[in-house]
């Protein structure tokens, strides 16, 4: 969030989430029925989080009365280490009617032991690296209360960025420990990459909701519900709430979440140089993986 970082479990994040993070490693027990959706910050967590609360209480309430209209999709799906751990060590989830949906940007190997071992789902979603570095920097200016010159912390934060010293990085072994999870099993972690939601926004509303076993019925398909769905959960739409325009979320403004939405920014705020920078990081780190981003030239 800008502030300091610490390494912890080979991961940094925020000083301020330290004991949030281990809270949640001790105390947080999942149920089968839970869904965890993971993420580096910026890599499409306020989408993803509208999608899977839209999939899920697609029954529960019309879609033209769904309480992302008039909430932030942050206030409907809670984030373990940034609400749910905050202020309370071992705070009662067990209320919480299932299935149960929680955020977090806890790597795989660090998260609680109970998330991987129980039958709960895991959904992944990342970013090519450039737009999320170019995302979070836009985040951090905006939420910042001083607005510093621009250029001079661009390449200071763009090299800390390519060192894995940002929140949740490295992001090569984010990235990579979730991929490697899906690959050891497909049904427990569906890995997605921001760019091909862009692409194809239905087929993935409908893969998200099979791989959380909330199927869409014919009836449903032909009554256009993924459509509305997509629609419901766009940046457009999400984008012009007046929620999502006022108010915060944690420390953050509600409005800094919703930028731009476009794949590709990067190359309005970083250099060539910088882009083959992180090329060669991704050459070096993702070598033999089979993972890979087409966007980062
Ligand atoms: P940009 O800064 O490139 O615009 P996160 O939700 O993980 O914090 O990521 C925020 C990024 O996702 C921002 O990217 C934001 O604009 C984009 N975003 C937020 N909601 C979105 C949506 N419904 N569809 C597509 N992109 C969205």
């Amino acid at each position: 969030d800008g502030g300091q970082l610490v390494k912890y479990d080979g991961i940094w994040c925020a000083t301020r989430l330290l004991r949030p993070i281990i809270s949640t490693q001790k105390y947080f027990k999942a149920k089968d029925t839970d869904i965890i959706l993971s993420t580096m910050p910026k890599s499409g967590t306020t989408w993803l989080k509208a999608l899977a609360f839209a999939i899920i209480n697609r029954n529960i309430h019309e879609i033209d009365q769904s309480p992302l209209l008039n909430s932030n999709p942050h206030a409907v799906v809670p984030a373990l280490e940034f609400d749910a751990y905050r202020d309370q060590e071992n705070p009662d989830l067990e209320h919480i009617p299932s299935p149960r949906i929680f955020s977090t940007h806890i790597s795989y190997n660090t998260l609680p032991d109970s998330i991987r071992e129980s039958e709960c789902k895991i959904i992944y979603i990342c970013r090519n690296p450039l737009d999320l570095f170019n995302s979070l920097w836009h985040f951090l200016l905006d939420n910042k209360s001083e607005k510093y010159a621009e250029r001079i912390l661009i390449d200071k934060a763009f090299d800390m960025f390519c060192k894995g010293n940002h929140h949740s990085g490295p992001f090569w072994d984010h990235m990579l420990g979730y991929w490697n999870a899906h690959l050891n099993d497909s049904q427990k972690v569906l890995f997605l990459k921001y760019e091909d939601l862009k692409e194809d926004i239905t087929f993935h509303v409908k893969r998200i909701a099979e791989f959380i076993e909330f199927p869409f019925s014919l009836e449903e398909e032909k009554q256009g519900v993924i459509e509305k769905i997509s629609r419901l959960c766009s940046f457009e739409n999400l984008s012009n709430l007046e929620i999502n325009k006022t108010g915060n979320s944690d420390i953050f403004k509600n409005s800094s979440f919703f930028r731009k939405g476009e794949v590709g920014d990067w190359k309005n705020h970083l250099t060539p140089e910088m882009a083959e920078r992180v090329n060669k990081i991704l050459e070096s780190k993702l070598e033999g993986s089979g993972l890979m981003f087409k966007t980062c030239n």
